[in-house]
C-alpha cells in the first residue's frame, strides 16, 4: 500500500474515539496499514501531541477490537500520530496545517498521498473542502482524497448544492462518501453467499420471487441527538441512503451475480428504474409513524415528544414504510417493501425473500445483517395456514460473530486502497434524493399521516396493511406467532458456523 498522510478533522471527537481509531489500530495490527504512515489529528481544543497521543490509546483500551495488551505495538501505532489545532473557519490554520503535513511527509521521506478525513458536522464540509483547496493543501504530486459521512444533504437541492462546493476542490474519483452499511461484512459478501445459496437450492433459481422485504429496526429512541434527529426523521437518517442501499446490493446480485466493476453502474440501473410516486402513489404506499410511549425489554420509555431536546408538537417521523418497484424486466412484477423505525420491539437488519410456492409452504431466502449474520434458506408455513409443522430446511453459511470486522475498519483500508467499490457514488445518492423528494413534499404538506405507534411494537398496524393489501405479511415479527409454537419462525435456532 502506498504511503499517506491521514488528516483528520474531528480528532476530539466521539467518532473519532469509537470508531476511527480503533479500526485504524485494528488495520496496524493487522498490517494493512501504509508502512509509512502519518495521521495528524484537528480539532480547537489546545492538546500537545503527547496529550493527543494517550487520549487515542485510551479510546483504543476501550474501544477496540484487539485487545491492547502490548505496550511495544501501541507505542510503534501512536509515533505516527500528531495534533494540529484548526478552527475550520480560519484560513491561517490551514496554511500552518499544510507546513505540518510537509514537515512530517519530509521527515518520514514519503509521497504527498493525502487522505482528508471530515468527521465533523457536515455544516462544515463545504468549508473545509474550500480551504483546502485554496490554501494548496489539496495540491499534491501523489493522490488526494476526501471522506465524509452521510448526511450528504438534507434534501435534494442542498444535497446537489453540497456536491457542487466539494466538486471544486475534489473530483468525483476522489471523494468517498461512508454509507456504513455498506462496510458491513454481510453487505459485502451477500452477493457471493446469495449465489452460493441459489447453488444448493438450484430450484429456486427458475421461481418466481413474490415479494421482498427489506427491514432495519431499532429498539433505540432518539438517544443524545435530539438536536440532528428531529430535523432528519427515519426518512432522511435511514431511508434515503442506508435502506435504498440495502436495497440496490441486492437487486444488482439478483437474478445474476455481477461483477465488481459492475457494481456502480448497475446500482444506478436500478435506481433509475425505481419507479417514482405521484401524490396519489404516495399516500397509499408509504406508512409514517412516530413512536409514543410504551415498553422495551420490560422497561417504559417515554415517547418521542417527551424526549429531550424535542418539541412537544414535533411531527418528525421515527418510522417508515413504503412500497417500491423496480421497472425492469427481472423486477417489474416484485413489490419490494422496507421498513425502518426507532423504539421497535427487536433490533434487527434482515432481508427475506420470499419465493412463490403452490402450497402453504413458503420458501425464503434469509440474509441477516444485525445482529447476526448469516443467509438462510427456509420453509415456513404461511400465517393463514399454519399447522405444528414449520420446517427449516437448511441455513448456508454465517459468520462467527467473534471474527467480524467493524465496517470502519473495511471502509478506511478500502479508501486508503482507493477502492471506491463500497461507497456511495453520487449518481447514486443524486438518484435516491430524487425518489425521496416526493415523499419530502407529502410529509411537509401533511399529506401522509402521521401514525403513532407505541414503542416496543413494530411500527403502526398500517404498515402491516400495507403488506396485507398486497396478501403478504412482514416475516418473523412475533406478533405473527402464537405463543406456545414451538417453531416460532425464529430463524436463528437453525443458524450454524461453516
Ligand atoms: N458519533 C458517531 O457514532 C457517529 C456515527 C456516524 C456518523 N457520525 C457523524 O460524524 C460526524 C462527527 O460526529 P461526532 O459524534 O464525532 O461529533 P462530536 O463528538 O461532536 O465531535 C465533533 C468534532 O468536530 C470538531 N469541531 C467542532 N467544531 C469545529 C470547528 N469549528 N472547527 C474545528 N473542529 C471542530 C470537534 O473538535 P473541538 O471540539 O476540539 O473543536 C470534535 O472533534 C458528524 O457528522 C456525525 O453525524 C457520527
Amino acid at each position: 500500500m502506498e504511503p499517506a498522510t491521514f488528516v483528520l478533522f474531528g480528532a476530539t471527537g466521539d467518532l473519532a474515539k469509537r470508531k476511527i481509531y480503533p479500526a485504524l489500530f485494528q488495520l496496524f495490527v493487522d498490517q494493512k496499514l501504509p508502512s509509512s504512515f502519518s495521521l495528524i489529528g484537528l480539532g480547537r481544543r489546545e492538546l500537545s501531541h503527547e496529550t493527543f497521543q494517550s487520549n487515542v490509546e485510551q479510546s483504543l483500551i476501550t474501544f477496540s477490537r484487539s485487545e491492547v495488551k502490548d505496550a511495544d505495538v501501541v507505542k510503534k501505532f501512536l509515533r505516527a500520530f500528531r495534533y494540529h489545532v484548526l478552527d475550520v473557519d480560519r484560513k491561517e490554520d490551514y496554511t500552518k496545517l499544510l507546513r505540518l503535513v510537509e514537515e512530517r511527509e519530509e521527515e518520514l521521506n514519503i509521497t504527498p498521498n493525502r487522505m482528508f478525513y471530515l468527521s465533523v458536522g457536515p455544516e462544515f464540509f463545504e468549508t473545509i473542502a474550500t480551504n483546502i483547496h485554496e490554501s494548496g493543501l489539496g495540491s499534491v504530486d501523489g493522490w488526494k482524497r476526501l471522506v465524509i459521512e452521510k448526511p450528504f444533504g438534507h434534501d435534494l437541492e442542498s444535497a446537489r448544492q453540497l456536491n457542487h462546493t466539494l466538486n471544486q476542490a475534489f473530483d468525483e474519483p476522489e471523494i468517498y462518501r461512508i454509507d456504513h452499511y455498506l462496510g458491513k461484512p454481510m453487505v459485502q459478501r451477500m452477493g457471493q453467499l446469495l449465489h452460493s445459496a441459489l447453488w444448493e437450492q438450484a430450484d429456486l433459481r427458475t421461481r418466481s420471487i413474490t415479494n421482498i422485504q427489506i427491514s432495519a429496526n431499532e429498539t433505540l429512541g432518539v438517544e443524545e441527538r435530539a438536536g440532528y434527529y428531529d430535523h432528519a426523521g427515519a426518512i432522511r437518517d435511514m431511508f434515503q441512503n442506508h435502506m435504498l442501499q440495502l436495497l440496490m446490493m441486492l437487486t444488482i446480485e439478483l437474478p445474476n451475480r455481477s461483477s465488481v466493476d459492475e457494481v456502480g453502474k448497475l446500482k444506478r440501473k436500478i435506481m433509475k428504474s425505481l419507479m417514482s410516486l405521484n401524490k396519489m402513489d404516495i399516500t397509499q404506499h408509504v406508512v409514517r409513524g412516530q413512536y409514543g410511549a410504551g415498553e422495551i425489554k420490560g422497561e417504559q420509555v417515554v415517547g418521542y415528544t417527551d424526549e429531550l431536546g424535542i418539541a412537544v408538537d414535533s411531527q418528525n417521523d421515527t418510522f417508515i414504510a413504503a412500497k417500491l418497484r423496480v421497472d425492469d424486466p427481472f423486477w417489474k412484477d416484485t413489490p419490494i417493501y422496507i421498513r425502518t423505525g426507532k423504539r421497535l420491539k427487536e433490533k434487527v437488519t434482515r432481508i427475506v425473500i420470499e419465493y412463490k410456492s403452490k402450497g402453504p409452504l413458503k420458501d425464503l431466502l434469509i440474509v441477516e445483517i444485525g445482529p447476526n449474520e448469516g443467509i438462510f434458506f427456509q420453509r415456513s408455513q404461511s400465517d393463514k395456514e399454519r399447522s405444528d409443522v414449520e420446517m427449516p430446511v437448511r441455513s448456508q453459511l454465517s459468520f462467527m460473530k467473534e471474527s467480524v470486522k467493524d465496517a470502519y475498519e473495511t471502509l478506511i483500508h478500502d479508501a486508503l486502497l482507493g477502492d471506491k467499490t463500497y461507497f456511495a457514488h453520487w449518481d447514486e445518492v443524486e438518484l435516491s434524493w430524487e425518489w425521496v423528494q416526493p415523499i419530502l413534499y407529502a410529509y411537509q404538506d401533511n399529506l401522509i399521516p402521521l401514525h403513532i405507534y407505541p414503542a416496543g411494537s413494530y411500527g403502526p398496524h398500517e404498515a402491516d396493511e400495507l403488506l396485507a393489501r398486497d396478501g403478504f405479511h412482514w416475516w418473523f415479527d412475533f406478533k405473527n406467532v402464537s405463543n406456545n409454537d414451538s417453531t416460532k419462525g425464529d430463524i436463528h435456532t437453525y443458524e450454524y458456523n461453516t
